[in-house]
């Protein structure tokens, strides 16, 4: 697929993997870009996991037509992307490897290799000249792994992103992929806003700082690793990206995470939710069950909105697992700037308001809801009358 006359799509679809990185349930696949530029030298960026090696191999092929790419540009170890390296260096055994020194040493893990005698070792403010393409690198390290690189062409206005402005998702139309059109005009934020916290989260500070220096570059086209290549309005990704990265609500909103065994904390919630809606009519309101919902959907939502409400049940003098693993995932995001509401049940010692409170203490910034609604098993009027006090705080 072209990009530009000397520009070419070579990556794949990925409709088979279940779970990426073994957690984010993928219904629409993902995919695993990669890039040829055709220029006096052919420099390919990035590989692709080994599951999909053939199909890659048979795209470069068709675009090579028996030409030697004379670089491999990696930008990123994870194995999604670095899998099929050593596949690629023993096809071509020409080919200089340029990626920066700390990849070299994942590549030594990795392969048992580091390509000694063919690597070109690039760091920040280095630049690679293909004859009419300038390649200048800049170094994405955290983002979200420390050896990562992005690369930007001076003469397309290019940046090739790495994982930044990725997203899930990959073209369910034969024949699409990650350049057509149509996949860059699907709806992006959701599945960006899941990848993005759940995989890069931690790392606001790393990514605020790459945004300043793509602030100092004209783009026009951000290639990223995953999802579609973006051409159109891209201050709209780049706003999200800052918003994320700096730990800034997207928008007014409440979400909404319970547990329940018996479902009495659940009916109380559900109270909690009809009576937010009577507040706040036009206040979009997200609910998830966390025993049965993607968690990582759940913690997208809560950087989503500015408002968060936290209902479980006690457990064993504990909170109920799904909370757990769910508060868990929250501070590995690095949560903070929000407002928290919180409930808890138990049928002897309630206990969990304190729990959740205490296992977010690592969250910077978070206010707390005066009102915490603390339920004996089932919902009596002290009960609705600390739900309505908590809703005339978050509404
Ligand atoms: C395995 C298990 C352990 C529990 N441990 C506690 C506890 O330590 N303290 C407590 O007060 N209630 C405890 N409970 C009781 C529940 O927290 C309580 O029944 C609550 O009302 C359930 O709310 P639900 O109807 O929303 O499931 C436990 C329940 C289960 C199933
Ligand atoms: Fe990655
Ligand atoms: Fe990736």
């Amino acid at each position: 697929m072209s990009m530009s006359n000397d520009i070419k799509y070579i990556g794949v679809n990925d409709h088979v993997t279940d779970l990426f990185e073994s957690q984010y349930p993928i219904k629409t696949g993902v995919t695993y870009n990669s890039y040829v530029v055709m220029d006096e030298k052919i420099a390919v960026f990035d590989t692709v996991g080994e599951d999909f090696a053939d199909e890659w191999f048979a795209n470069m092929d068709k675009v090579l037509e028996g030409k030697t790419p004379d670089y491999l540009i990696v930008q990123h170890m994870e194995p999604d992307h670095s899998a099929s390296i050593d596949l690629f260096a023993k096809k071509f055994p020409e080919t200089t490897i340029v990626s920066s020194a700390p990849a070299f040493n994942m590549m030594k893990q990795f392969f048992g290799c580091g390509y000694e005698d063919r690597k070109m070792a690039v760091k920040e403010g280095d630049s690679l000249n293909l004859g009419k393409h300038e390649l200048c690198f800049i170094s994405a390290s955290m983002v979200h792994w420390p050896e990562v690189t992005m690369t930007y062409d001076k003469t397309d206005k290019i940046l090739f992103s790495a994982d930044g402005f990725g997203r899930f998702g990959a073209p369910l139309k034969d024949g699409c992929c990650a350049v057509s059109p149509e996949f860059e005009d699907e709806p992006w934020a959701d599945d960006a806003r899941r990848y993005y916290i759940g995989i890069v989260g931690k790392y606001g500070v790393q990514v605020q700082n790459v945004l300043k220096k793509a602030a100092g570059l004209e783009i026009e086209t951000i290639c990223p690793l995953h999802g579609p290549v973006l051409t159109k309005d891209l201050g709209k990704y780049i706003d999200f990206y800052d918003k994320w990265s700096s730990y800034t609500a997207e928008e007014s909103g409440i979400t909404v995470c319970y547990s329940s065994v018996y479902g009495h904390t659940k009916a109380a919630v559900m109270t909690l939710i009809d009576e937010l809606k009577a507040a706040a009519p036009d206040t979009p309101i997200a609910c998830f069950d966390l025993a049965r919902c993607d968690v990582s959907e759940a913690v997208a939502s809560a950087f989503r909105y500015d408002r968060l409400v936290l209902a479980t049940t006690t457990y064993n003098m504990d909170i109920f697992p799904c909370m757990k693993d769910f508060i868990n995932h929250m501070l590995a995001s690095n949560f903070q700037n929000k407002k928290i509401g919180l409930m808890e049940n138990g049928t002897w010692a309630p206990k969990a308001a304190a729990v959740m409170k205490e296992l977010m203490e690592k969250c910077p910034n978070l206010t707390y809801c005066d009102t915490i609604v603390s339920i004996k098993s089932a919902m009596n009027d002290a009960n609705r009358d600390q739900i309505k006090a908590l809703v005339a705080e978050l509404a």
